[in-house]
């Protein structure tokens, strides 16, 4: 495809390589997929750049508590984003690493450049942090005295530092809101026109209390700030500013997609930084919503996320692409369940565009020797379905251009269920049964093939493997697909059909949410080991505690209590001291079976008549009400147990 119409680059978050990527990660870089290649078949010449977030105090933090270097954390942590990436056929062009010395290098470039600007000076920070978050925090910005992105707890932190003079910029920040459509959706433009008229401090970008991160090249007690780091690799990428190659093609980008939560840095600090480097700003920042759970937001401490790559395992990569794609709306958050993915997947892949498929092929191949066949009739259906069906692409596109992703794909299925009531409505089957409708129905069948042709090229930048599927079972695997042939109808001739597999198998809803959810389960038991605190009798004192004296016992003889079927009296040795003990196990083990058992006593517990015996202690079972088990020791008899 000729590149005729200019660069297109889009951008996806960098993300942070802190744990596995779920499901709500993938769902923006599935959507930046669908527009990359929504833009190549356009014909744009297109980059596509996402990336990691390697730096800062919380990947410090994890990889201290898992035992290795941060490097040799994100290192693991990083492959396994990319295997995502390969698995759902992500089709970027660069991959960012913010560790990387390009990156490393270009990052320290851009500082010295905003401090010889004199954008940037030294002084000291006192502010509220959010370690999660890697942020600081006025008073006033916090909700409930927490952080107002995450909800957990801030705390005071002082140190020397430098700052960029965001201030500087208000002025300018609060005219590229107001006045030009730099970000979307509107909601979000209000939100951060309301923070800036708040008034914006000079920003802390420095921070020496932690060392994970890149130095300050003038002064290299300090690293940079992570978000000033980070931001910086939409550019860097590019070559910015010592191999500017890339750069002077493809910027300045034409869309940072971002989730709603860090808009706030790409709509503020992000332009403001490129106001000081005098760089042109990014022509478009779009803020998406979130995909919650039911129960909220997916997070990995709450144990409740979604693995994307079991469902593709089990559905494949296009069904679970089509469902974040059709289901969501752009901008808006968005509950994830398995039985609204899994009727998607039933309803509009399996039966929409799958029997489709299927019938038409079978159709060719019994009526027509698999020849498709020529149409030389026309009546005002047909003329309604070749309408609908050419008409398609124009309507794609200009949702695309709004990054309605949902009413892309129902533009493409209203030409689907079209072509279904189409089949319905000319009924080839009864066609077939009388010579004279012959025509008719070469003309019903061809129809058919031009609609599921133009579908195979309006699917391609979502769904290119059934695309594939479909070209191939319709005898179109020689073609290029070529995004303007949507638009015509007569291409077909007389290709020759194949029947192939069901490209999406129809799913038995029931059985899969049960399995859905025993897949869910083991993951969250496999992620993380559960904690959930037991009910406890009410804390006790140390020097409670330490009134009890525990002693190691051995049972030198064992016998039935003459009067209590369910207690057994034992004769324990303990050092020099022998004593009677008696318990109430006698359902649990016989007396044989306890003798030379070295179990542990609460030795100094005052002695009682037990059915008229004497028992002088107490000898520990770990019980679960129903059951005992006998707690056993090898160190030697009398001894302390602390
Ligand atoms: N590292 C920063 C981004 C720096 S960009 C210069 C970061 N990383 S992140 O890994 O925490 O998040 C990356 C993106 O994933 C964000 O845009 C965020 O909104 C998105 N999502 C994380 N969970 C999500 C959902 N449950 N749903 C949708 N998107 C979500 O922030």
């Amino acid at each position: 495809m000729a590149d005729n119409k200019g660069t297109y680059y889009i951008t996806t978050p960098i993300y942070y390589p802190s744990s596995n990527l779920h499901i709500g990660h993938t769902y923006c870089t599935v959507m930046a997929d669908a527009m990359a290649r929504f833009k190549r078949l356009s014909g744009y010449d297109v980059r596509f750049l996402t990336g990691t977030d390697e730096h800062g105090q919380k990947i410090q933090t994890i990889a201290e508590e898992k035992g290795v270097t941060p490097q040799e954390y994100v290192d693991g942590v990083v492959a396994g984003i990319k295997d995502l990436w390969a698995t759902m056929e992500i089709s970027y062009d660069d991959f960012i690493r913010t560790t990387e010395d390009r990156h490393v290098k270009r990052v320290q470039e851009i500082f010295n450049k905003m401090y010889e600007k004199g954008d940037i000076y030294k002084g000291e920070y006192e502010g509220l942090y959010c370690t999660p978050c890697e942020s600081f925090w006025t008073e006033s910005q916090l909700v409930d005295g927490c952080c107002p992105d995450c909800g957990r707890p801030v705390q005071k932190a002082k140190e020397e530092a430098y700052f960029f003079r965001l201030s500087k910029y208000e002025d300018k920040l609060i005219d590229l809101l107001e006045n030009t459509d730099f970000l979307e959706p509107e909601s979000r433009r209000n939100e951060m026109l309301g923070f800036i008229r708040q008034g914006l401090d000079d920003l802390c970008i420095s921070r020496s209390t932690f060392d994970w991160g890149i130095q300050v090249p003038i002064d290299k007690k300090h690293v940079i700030y992570v978000w000033l780091d980070a931001l910086t690799n939409y550019i860097t990428a590019l070559g910015y500013p010592d191999e500017p190659e890339l750069f002077e093609k493809y910027w300045p980008a034409n869309v940072h997609l971002v989730g709603k939560e860090i808009v706030r840095f790409h709509s503020i600090i992000w332009p403001a930084m490129l106001m000081s480097l005098d760089i042109p700003l990014p022509k478009k920042v779009l803020g998406h919503g979130w995909l919650l759970l039911e129960g909220g937001k997916m997070s990995k401490s709450k144990g409740n996320v979604v693995d994307p790559v079991k469902l593709i395992e089990r559905y494949g990569i296009d069904a679970l692409k089509y469902f974040l794609l059709r289901e969501y709306t752009f901008g808006q958050d968005g509950v994830f369940t398995n039985e609204v993915m899994l009727k998607r997947m039933n309803f509009d892949l399996a039966n929409d565009l799958g029997n489709l498929l299927s019938r038409t092929v079978s159709m060719i191949e019994k009526y027509n020797g698999g020849v498709v066949p020529d149409a030389t009739t026309e009546d005002d259906i047909d003329r309604d379905l070749k309408a609908i069906a050419t008409g398609a692409a124009h309507k794609v596109e200009a949702q695309m251009d709004k990054f309605a992703f949902n009413m892309a794909l129902e533009e493409i299925w209203v030409v689907i269920r079209r072509a279904n009531k189409y089949i319905d409505e000319k009924c080839p089957w009864i066609l077939a049964k009388d010579e004279a409708k012959k025509a008719e129905l070469d003309t019903c069948l061809h129809n058919l093939s031009e609609v599921l042709r133009i579908v195979s090229i309006l699917i391609y930048p979502f769904m290119h493997t059934t695309s594939d599927k479909i070209r191939k079972q319709m005898g179109l695997w020689y073609a290029d697909v070529v995004w303007d042939d949507a638009m015509e109808f007569e291409m077909m001739y007389q290709e020759k059909v194949k029947k192939g597999e069901a490209i999406f198998p129809r799913l038995d809803i029931e059985k899969e949410l049960a399995e859905l959810e025993e897949m869910q389960k083991a993951g969250k038991a496999d992620d993380e080991e559960e904690n959930i605190p037991l009910e406890l009798k009410p804390a006790i004192e140390f020097d409670d505690f330490d009134k009890i004296d525990f002693r190691v016992g051995l049972i030198e003889k064992a016998e039935k209590h003459p009067k209590a079927d369910k207690l057994l009296v034992f004769q324990v040795k303990m050092g020099t001291e022998r004593r009677q003990i008696i318990s109430g196990v006698a359902e649990d083990f016989s007396p044989e079976e306890m003798v030379g058992q070295k179990v542990i006593v609460v030795a100094n517990l005052k002695p009682r008549k037990l059915r008229g015996l004497e028992s002088k202690g107490m000898i520990m079972f770990a019980d679960n009400g129903k059951r005992c088990e006998i707690v056993t020791t090898s160190a030697p008899d009398g001894e302390v147990v602390s």
